[in-house]
Formats: C-alpha cells, structure tokens, sequence
C-alpha cells in the first residue's frame, strides 16, 4: 500500500549510479539453467522482478548466496523442470527461462507468464521458435508442457524481432546438437549481453544485434562470473528527469549508445547532454519543446519502455506532439492519470496527441504499469502542489530507491505507507 508522495518545481543537481539493466539481468537469470557450476552475477538489482526470477531458480534446485550486492547462484543441481502458476504470474520473464531449462532437461512444463498489462502479449513466436527445434509442445490448462528428446538445430525466422523470442530460442540453441540460426532476430544491447555471458559460459554464440544469430550447439556450460550491463531505460528516465525539472545531473556507469534514439530527439538549444567514459552529464534549462512525431519501434528505434516517460515531458512543451505506439497496443492507460493532473491527451487507436499545457497539477493517481508509474513520477516532480503516485509496486518492479536517487538530487519526494 506504499504510495510516493512528491512536491513539484525542484530543479536536479548532482549524480546517480545508475545498476544493472533488469532486461539485461532476467535472461541471464534464465541463461544460468544452463550452467552446470557456480555463476557469479555482479551488482544484483534489488528490482522486484529480478527478486521473482530467482525465486523460480531457487525453486528449480539453485541455492544463492548474496554478498556485497552480488549474487551466487550454485546451478549444479538442479532438480525440476517446471514453473509453477504461482511463481510464473509475478514477472513476463518466466517465460524466458522455458529454452533453458529445454536446453537443460530436454523437456519442460511452464504455466503462461504474467507481467505488465500493456496488450496481448502473445507467446506464439517464441513456441514457433521451439517447434523449429523439433520440440514438441502441447498446450494444456495454462501450461505449456514440452518434450525435448528430439530436440536439434534448426533456422527460425521471426516475423517480428520479438526480444524475449531471440533470447528464448538462442538459450534453446545453446546445448543442442546442431547449428541454431535465427534470422530477424532482435538487436537490443540486452541480446547482446546475454550471447556475451552464455559465450563466456562456453557457448558459441555470434550474430547478436544483427540480422542472423548463429548458435552451433555446445555439451556443457561452466561455471563463470559476470557483471550485466547497465540499465538504459533507468538512464533515459533519469534524462528526462532532468529535462522536465532543470538542473545538471551527472549518471555514472552509464551507457549513451544505447540512448541515441532519445537524445537525438531532445533539442540541444535547451539541454545538452554529453558524456565521458561511463559518465553521461545532463544540463538543462527545464524548457522543453514539442515533438511532431516520435514513433516506438525495436532497437535501434525508439524505446517504448521510454514512451510514458517522455508523455509526461511533452505534457507540458510547447506545441502539439504526436506519440505512435507500435509495440504495445494498450500502453497508453497511464494517460489517464495525467489527463486527472491537467495534462491534454487524447488517444486515437495507437497514437497519443499530446498539447502541451502551461502546468500540471499535483492529483492522486496510480501507475497502471511499471514504465507508465515512472512516467507519473516525472509529472509529479513539475507539477504545482501534490502529487501522490499509488501501485508503486508495479515502479518497483523495475526500479531500485527510485525516490531515494531523485531525492539525492534535490527532488522533493519520499514514499509513505497509508
Ligand atoms: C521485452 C522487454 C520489455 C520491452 C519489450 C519491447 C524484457 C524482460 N522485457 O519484452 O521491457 O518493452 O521487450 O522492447 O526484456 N510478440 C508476439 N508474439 C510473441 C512475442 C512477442 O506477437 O511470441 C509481439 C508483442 O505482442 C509485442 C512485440 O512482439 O507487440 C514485442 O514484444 P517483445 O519484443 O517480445 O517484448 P518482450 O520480450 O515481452
């Protein structure tokens, strides 16, 4: 019942490490299935969705020992292949832990995964996927039950460049006989990084963030240690932060390749951005103009994890800006809690037009999702007066002290319990 309780108009100053990416941390949860030793994961995120994807490996037979903000998970004994209903509804991700433990048993029983309320969600590329591996799947009262015993290499080619199907079918891929290719897969720097650590686990694994990945298929994956790369979406909603409230922030371990299709977006005549080593540092004036069209797409396009937060910037710039939603089909529920704080949204089919507004007004509303909460929060640290932002468990999910960094930086927030 915790809510977070934010007074508007403080500008930002100072600096934020920025953790582990969660997108980058739960496939690799799901990739140490298929290590038979010790992993060593640097900087475990304290995320609530990170948190539920260990609760399914310690219910799988893995047993973790947390140490300095790290984390050890012993997969050598593995016992189960199944994810239950109840562990499977907390977090989207379970679902990618399904070609691992394949990979691993050779068979599977998986219940349907839960996860943000953004759209249908489908999980029909990511079976086609498995099917290609010659897996045979029969889909029986909300679970998916596989057998494996034949599985071999095979060529998949996904209509869409769904992330979690990559990630599924490339761990899939790792421990069977036989080359694995997935054309049109997804390019995210989370693909990325989970090639990287399964490769340093002994995988050989080459192709990821281009069209074709090649996965030639290996007996064993060892013991390793790895430190997953940092969080973009986390980064980018710092940067929006600072945009929205003004100020200079400097965002240590950060990653601005990754943020090229925000920043080109933001107008360097009212904030610049620039960047050092891992540094990203953000100086703006806390004006900010409308954009025509920002149009969410897969990597390298427009993040849509990123739509809400920048919503809530456009809410107030000046001019009318238009939002296409092409990922999600119901990602725009958040904008009816700030339409309740004066925003000027209306939403037709996929697209959001945004008129800017000279102000917001603090309001009681409730995330109605995880990036859609962030989103709220941002509004409620320009807006005039009180803001209070429920749900915050869905924040949570996937951020860490989110009011305690923006507190750090001068923010007027803090979280209650009612
Ligand atoms: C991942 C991210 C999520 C991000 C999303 C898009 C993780 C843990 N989550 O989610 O934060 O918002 O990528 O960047 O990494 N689709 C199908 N059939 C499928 C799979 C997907 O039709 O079998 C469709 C989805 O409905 C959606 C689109 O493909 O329209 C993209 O989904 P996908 O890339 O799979 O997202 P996730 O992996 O769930």
């Amino acid at each position: 019942m915790d809510k977070l309780h934010i007074k508007g108009g403080n500008k930002l100053n100072g600096c934020v490490k920025i953790g582990c990416a969660k997108n980058a941390f739960l496939p690799i949860l799901a990739g140490t299935i298929l290590c038979d030793g010790i992993v060593k994961l640097n900087k475990y995120p304290l995320y609530k969705d990170i948190i539920n994807m260990t609760n399914i490996l310690e219910n799988l037979g893995a047993t973790k020992k947390e140490e300095d903000g790290n984390i050890e998970l012993d997969m050598t004994n593995l016992t189960k292949y199944e994810i239950p209903s109840n562990l499977a509804m907390l977090t989207r991700s379970s679902i990618f832990s399904l070609g691992a433990i394949l990979g691993r048993f050779k068979k599977a029983r998986v219940a349907y995964p839960g996860g943000c309320d953004i759209g249908t969600r489908p999980i029909d590329l990511h079976l086609r996927g498995l099917r290609a591996l010659n897996v045979k799947i029969v889909d029986k009262r909300g679970y998916i039950n596989c057998d494996g015993s034949n599985m071999k290499g095979g060529v998949i080619h996904l209509d869409f460049p769904s992330v979690g199907a990559t990630e599924n079918i490339m761990m899939a891929g790792v421990l069977t006989k036989g080359t694995t290719k997935i054309v049109n897969g997804a390019k995210e720097p989370e693909v990325v990084d989970l090639q990287n650590f399964l490769n340093k686990a002994g995988a050989k694994i080459k192709g990821a963030g281009t069209n074709l990945i090649t996965i030639t298929g290996v007996d064993k994956l060892n013991s390793l240690e790895y430190t997953p790369i940092s969080d973009r979406i986390i980064t980018g909603t710092f940067i929006l932060a600072c945009v929205i409230c003004g100020g200079e922030i400097v965002l240590e371990n950060a990653n601005s390749h990754h943020l090229e299709a925000l920043t080109s977006k933001l107008d360097n005549s009212v904030c610049k951005i620039w960047n050092k080593n891992d540094k990203i540092i953000v100086n703006c004036n806390g004006t900010h103009k409308a954009i025509t069209k920002i149009e969410t797409m897969p990597y390298p396009g427009f993040p849509t994890d990123l739509q809400p937060q920048i919503a809530a910037m456009l809410a107030t710039s000046k001019g009318t800006s238009v939002i296409v939603e092409n990922l999600f089909e119901t990602r725009f529920k958040y904008t009816n809690e700030l339409v309740k704080m004066g925003a000027d949204i209306i939403i037709k089919d996929r697209s959001a037009i945004i008129k800017g507004v000279d102000k917001l007004y603090g309001a009681e509303v409730y995330a109605t999702d995880l990036r859609g909460g962030a989103g709220l929060v941002l509004a409620g640290l320009m807006a005039d007066g009180y803001t209070t932002v429920g749900n915050i468990y869905q924040i949570e999910r996937g951020y860490e002290n989110l009011e305690q960094n923006l507190s750090d930086l001068g923010a007027n927030i803090k979280k209650i319990s009612v």
